[in-house]
C-alpha cells in the first residue's frame, strides 16, 4: 500500500477552514482536504468538509462533488467519466492511491477521510497534480505502432487471437499513475526511471506481435535509470485500481533484455 507521504511542494498550514453540514444531517463523515492554491502565496493547509453521508453517493468522488457544489466552489480537482475509465480523478485517500470514483466512502474506513493529491507530484491547485513530466515520459517510449514492412494491401496488420491475449493486463490501463506515484524508487528518481506505469506502457508494444521496432524499443530502455531502478517493491501492482501488475511487465522487459544477450 502507498504509504502516506505530502506531495511534493508541501509545507502544511494545520488550521484550514471547516465546513458544516447541515443541522438536518443524519449520519455526518469529515473529509480533511488538502488545499492549496498557488496564487494565495500561502502554504497548503487541511479543510474540514463534514459531509452527510444519507444524502450523498456511495463514492469518495460524489463527496467531492457535493463539497464544491455546495459548500466551497472552489475546491478543484479533476473528473470526467465516473465510472473509472478516464484515470482523472487519481488521488491519495487516507494513505492509498486509487480512483475517487470507484473508491467507496464505507471502504475508507471509520474515521475521517484525509484525501491529497498523489504523492510527490507538484501541485497545480488542491487535488490537482502536475503530469507534464509523466506525459513527457510517456512520449519517449513511443506509444504507438512502429513498422517498417509495408501494410498488406485493402487488409489491416492482422493479429492471432493467441498473440492479441499477450496484450491483456497491458491495455487496460488509463494512465492515472496511482502505480508511478506509489513507487519509492519513482519517488526518488523520477527525473531518470520511467516509473511503473510508462514502463508497463512500454512492455504493451514490446509485447505486440505486430510492432517491428523491438530491437529499438529495447536499446531505449537498457540504462541504469530509466529501466533498471525498479527494486521489486510491489507497491505498484498492489495499488492498480485496474487489477495490474507494473511490476510483473517490468519483470518481462528485464527477461527480454536478458534474452536478447544470449
Ligand atoms: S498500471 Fe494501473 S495504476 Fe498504473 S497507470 Fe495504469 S491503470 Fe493506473
Ligand atoms: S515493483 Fe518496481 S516499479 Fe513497482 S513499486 Fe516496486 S520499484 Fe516501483
Ligand atoms: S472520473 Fe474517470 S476514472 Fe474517475
Amino acid at each position: 500500500m502507498a504509504e502516506f507521504t505530502l506531495p511534493a511542494n508541501s509545507k502544511i498550514r494545520a488550521n484550514g477552514v471547516t465546513h458544516k453540514a447541515p443541522a438536518s444531517a443524519t449520519k455526518v463523515k469529515k473529509f480533511k482536504v488538502y488545499r492549496y492554491d498557488p496564487d494565495s502565496g500561502e502554504n497548503p493547509r487541511y479543510d474540514t468538509f463534514e459531509i452527510d453521508t444519507d444524502n450523498c453517493g456511495p463514492m469518495v468522488l460524489d463527496a467531492l462533488i457535493k463539497m464544491k457544489n455546495e459548500q466551497d466552489s472552489t475546491l478543484t480537482f479533476r473528473r470526467s467519466c465516473r465510472e473509472g475509465i478516464c484515470g482523472s480523478c487519481s488521488m491519495n485517500m487516507n494513505g492509498k492511491n486509487g480512483l475517487a470514483c470507484t473508491t467507496a466512502i464505507e471502504d475508507c474506513g471509520k474515521g475521517d477521510v484525509r484525501i491529497t493529491p498523489l504523492p510527490h507530484m507538484d501541485v497545480i491547485k488542491d487535488l490537482v497534480p502536475d503530469f507534464s513530466h509523466f506525459y513527457a515520459q510517456y512520449q519517449t517510449i513511443q506509444p504507438w505502432l512502429k513498422t517498417v514492412t509495408p501494410p498488406p494491401a485493402g487488409k489491416e496488420r492482422l493479429q492471432s487471437p493467441e498473440d492479441r491475449e499477450k496484450l491483456d493486463g497491458l491495455y487496460e490501463c488509463i494512465l492515472c499513475a496511482c502505480c508511478s506515484t506509489s513507487c519509492p524508487s519513482y519517488w526518488w528518481n523520477s527525473d531518470k526511471f520511467l516509473g511503473p506505469a510508462i514502463l508497463l506502457q512500454a512492455y504493451r508494444w514490446l509485447a505486440d506481435s505486430r510492432d517491428e521496432h523491438t530491437g529499438e524499443r529495447l536499446d531505449e530502455l537498457e540504462d541504469p535509470f530509466r529501466l533498471y531502478r525498479c527494486h521489486t517493491i510491489m507497491n505498484c501492482s498492489n495499488v492498480c485500481p485496474k487489477g495490474l501488475s507494473p511490476a510483473r511487465a517490468i519483470g518481462e522487459i528485464k527477461k527480454m533484455m536478458v534474452e536478447r544477450a544470449v
